[in-house]
């Protein structure tokens, strides 16, 4: 696919998912998820996430599952995935789809299978950010014949090729093929993914060893030996009530050279989001992050002395720090 927005796009119209639809999602995740919920005619329901991982509250999902609900969209986050019997305990129980955002985690494992191996509708992104590339790209993997038949279709122009040689036309499709051109360079990166995934892990254990202590930041989940994680992103979270802003603390990186960006704000409150209702209070664990994360740099040219410049500068800047 031409990225992870179509195979998001490809997978609820595979779904049949339209207007008088509902589709549960985090609010903790990127625009794409509430863009092609609501691209479709459907309702997104939101729901909050874990602090710490975070991961869709799954408890929170069984609440809001009601007659409308087609699907679950859950955004698998680096470092830890969503727990997947539990969500698909849950799916099979109230006999919903699921569509899993796994953009960000290529090459994790959950219980020794790699995600997308397993599970229902599963989407990647090949964007330059994420762990391969293919400048930009995705996919949308499924696990059943005819549906691949007809994801192919709706990814070019809903063509569907006939017997005597001629094409029809059932289901309007998009143009989401990823070209060939794009598609050469991310084989080539594909077979370099677990030596990406080794580079950033040893990375975000560097991270670990050499953030300064007595911040009261949260990190995310630390990495454990054979826990099969990959990482993209390393968020981190500035403590509620400190006297530094999360601006000043960006901008004091950025005046040292280190970039840094903020992943993600809370859906549910963007001008689209609160359309449907929601106001501020609603999602605390979202609002906590989306107020106060910081996402520090971590990509495959960086090398361990550049972690280490990021957290001499995070010592020097935020308060309390003890190296
Ligand atoms: C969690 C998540 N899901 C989906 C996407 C969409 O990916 P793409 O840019 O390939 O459409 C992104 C993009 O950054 C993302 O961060």
């Amino acid at each position: 696919m031409t990225s992870a927005t179509a195979a998001i796009e490809v997978a609820l119209q595979l779904c049949d998912i339209g207007e008088g639809d509902e589709v549960i999602t985090c609010a903790q995740s990127f625009f794409t998820v509430l863009n092609m919920i609501v691209r479709r005619g459907a309702t997104p329901v939101f729901v909050d996430c874990d602090l710490v991982t975070r991961n869709i509250d799954l408890g929170q999902v069984e609440a809001r599952i009601g007659p409308r609900t087609r699907a679950i969209v859950p955004t698998h986050w680096p470092g830890s995935l969503v727990d997947m019997d539990a969500l698909y305990a849950l799916a099979r129980k109230h006999r919903v789809r699921v569509v899993e955002d796994a953009a960000l985690v290529i090459g994790s494992t959950y219980r020794g299978r790699p995600i997308g191996a397993f599970g229902d509708l599963v989407t990647f992104s090949f964007h330059p950010n994420k762990n391969i590339t293919s400048i930009e790209g995705g996919a949308l993997v499924c696990n059943d014949d005819g549906e691949a038949r007809r994801i192919d279709a709706l990814r070019f122009h809903g063509i569907e090729r006939l017997a005597d040689g001629t094409r029809d036309v059932r289901v309007p499709g998009g143009k989401f093929n990823l070209p060939d051109v794009n598609a050469r360079i991310g084989v080539e990166q594909l077979a370099r993914l677990p030596q990406f995934l080794a580079h950033r892990r040893g990375l975000v254990l560097r991270y670990f060893e050499r953030f300064p202590q007595g911040t009261g930041c949260v990190l995310p989940p630390r990495p454990q030996d054979g826990d099969g994680q990959s990482w993209n992103m390393f968020c981190i979270l500035l403590p509620d009530g400190s006297s530094m802003s999360r601006k000043a603390f960006r901008d004091a990186l950025e005046k040292r050279g280190i970039a840094t960006g903020v992943s993600y704000e809370a859906l549910h409150l963007s001008t689209l989001g609160r359309q449907y209702g929601y106001q501020r209070g609603d999602l605390p664990n979202t609002e906590r992050i989306a107020e106060r994360t910081v996402t520090l740099p971590l990509h495959a040219a960086m090398q361990a002395a550049d972690v280490d410049r990021v957290c001499t500068a995070c010592a020097e800047i935020l308060p309390n720090a003890t190296r």
